[in-house]
């Protein structure tokens, strides 16, 4: 099928750059640091020589500790105005999660404000690097249905510098672009998951995702996006995708977004991202409290298919197969029965129990289909707000990896630490495995309530061969922040996943 094409507002990214000098007008950020138990503090400036004698006494007297998170505005200074940000506890080598935390908070004060110049103890282009994405990471703000009024619609910090005496290093510039580029497509999967189902379907995803395919470069930088529809989907026999979706006016997609490198014999990688556009439970209606969550259960879809383009964009030497199967899972006449009998494209059957655990339906479908590619896979990974057994088990800001694969789960892992994103390894116990057999299917959707996590892993591994390295990345708390914002991390959609996906391939 031909790629259709809309325009998306995205919002406008921050422009970054590297200086070592100071920008006229800039507000100037630095770091405060707590060098004792007793609440002494210093001031953290990097590459910048400061006086900060004076603004030490003035940050003491208002109480200032430098704990992380503490983010503390005052006018004048060597600058219009300074804003401090905190670092934790004085150290030598601050990690570049610090930083770019520090960062991030830091530009999340700073909305409304048009150019910043970040002076942190960065020591080397790593830690630049780590700077220039958390304040172009907390430059963020979701303005697209908010009403006219100035304060509501206050834009994203604009500019951002990095101060640094590398500024003239020929690599510099290759790490401030890269950092654009993980921020712009960070801010894509957020815009994604905070956008409502009013206004977000499996249609109109496929369509925003054809959009930005442009900005990355489309064909050019070596994108294909093909789009299945719900005949197709049902002819083709994608009974996962059809089964969740058929309860919905708007009907269910499956988007593929391919990325081949100029360069050949090359590793290829395969994603697959949950992407329910509203998950109500299907005929198991979820509880009104809390349902308006569910507008994220297309975050893993959004983080695929970001991380996909991102790639691209960056035009790193890896072959990428995305699928993202969308469908939204609404009660209706039409909605798939507690018992209704599924045939997962490839002819497996599962006996839905629970139209509420619809996440592993869509993905079958994808998994296989993405294995039946012409190519040979180096590695699957799929990545959904699978299980709230997840949240249960890790909590809101650490993200569960599952695996066929040691050595590809601990790439991962590493990839995912280096991109300051948390992810710890669970394992997929094989005796969890009994609880998902059925008496009349294949097997069925459900199994032990205990584990819940791993349970739906294991389902999902009934779709995966054996000798493809397959990751299994359930992300349903860290996907979506319903709580404060902090450090790079605003409210709502978080965009998890995309970096460590992006940083994977950069090792790979
Ligand atoms: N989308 C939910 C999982 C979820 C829960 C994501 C909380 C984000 C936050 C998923 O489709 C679901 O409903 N899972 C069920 C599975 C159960 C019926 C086996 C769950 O976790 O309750
Ligand atoms: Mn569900
Ligand atoms: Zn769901």
């Amino acid at each position: 099928m031909k790629p259709t094409n809309t325009s998306i507002t995205l919002a406008p990214m921050t422009t970054l750059k590297i200086s070592d000098g100071l920008v006229k007008d800039d507000v100037l950020v630095v770091a405060i640091v707590s060098t004792n138990t007793k609440g002494a503090i210093a001031i953290e400036s990097g590459d910048l020589a400061m006086d900060s004698k004076s603004l030490l006494a003035s940050l003491v007297e208002m109480g200032a500790t430098g704990t992380v998170d503490e983010v503390i505005k005052v006018p004048g200074g060597p600058a219009r105005m300074m804003v401090f940000t905190g670092l934790g506890a004085k150290s030598s080598t601050y990690s570049h999660e610090t930083l770019r935390r520090a960062a991030g908070s830091a530009a999340r004060a700073l909305t409304g404000n048009a150019g910043a110049t970040f002076a942190l103890p960065t020591h080397n282009l790593e830690g630049v690097s780590a700077v220039a994405e958390g304040a172009a990471l907390g430059a963020y703000v979701f303005n697209d249905f908010r009403g006219s009024t100035k304060s509501e619609q206050k834009a994203a910090l604009k500019s951002a510098t990095v101060y640094s005496k590398l500024a003239g290093k020929s690599e510099a510039k290759a790490v401030i672009k890269r950092a654009g580029i993980i921020a712009k497509y960070t801010h894509l999967v957020r815009d994604l998951v905070n956008t409502p189902p009013s206004h977000l379907t499996p249609d109109s995803f496929t369509k925003k995702l054809t959009a930005s395919f442009k900005g990355a470069g489309g064909l050019k930088a070596g994108l294909k996006v093909t789009i299945w529809d719900e005949k197709q989907l049902k002819s083709q026999g994608f009974g996962g995708i059809i089964g969740v979706g058929q309860g919905s006016a708007n009907p269910p997609r499956l988007l593929h977004i391919t990325y081949t490198p100029k360069v050949k014999d090359v590793k290829r990688y395969a994603f697959v991202g949950k992407g329910i556009t509203f998950d109500t439970g299907g005929l198991n209606l979820k509880p009104g409290l809390g349902m308006e969550a569910m507008k994220s259960d297309m975050s893993g879809a959004a983080a695929v298919c970001a991380a996909t383009l991102a790639i691209a964009e960056l035009g790193l030497p890896i072959a990428i197969e995305c699928w993202a199967p969308l469908a939204e899972n609404m009660p209706s006449d039409t909605a798939t029965r507690p018992s209704d009998i599924i045939t997962i494209f490839g002819g497996k059957t599962v006996e839905v129990l629970n139209p509420d655990a619809e996440g592993r339906l869509v993905l079958a479908d994808g998994l296989v289909k993405a294995q039946t590619s012409k190519n040979k896979l180096d590695g699957i990974i799929d990545v959904a707000t699978l299980t709230g057994a997840q949240v249960i088990a890790l909590g809101t800001r650490t993200s569960a990896v599952m695996s066929n694969n040691q050595s590809f789960s601990d790439a991962f892992i590493a990839a995912s630490k280096d991109a300051g994103e948390q992810f710890w390894p669970m394992p997929l116990p094989i005796e969890l495995r009994a609880s998902l057999d059925s008496p009349v299917a294949d097997l069925a959707n459900i199994g032990d309530k205990n584990g819940g996590m791993m349970v739906a892993g294991l389902f999902l591994k009934d779709f995966v061969s054996d000798e493809l390295p397959w990751l299994h990345l359930d992300i349903a708390g860290p996907a979506y922040n319903q709580g404060k914002a902090h450090g790079y991390t605003p409210v709502g959609g978080t965009g998890v996943s995309m970096r460590s996906l992006v940083r994977l391939v950069e090792q790979a």
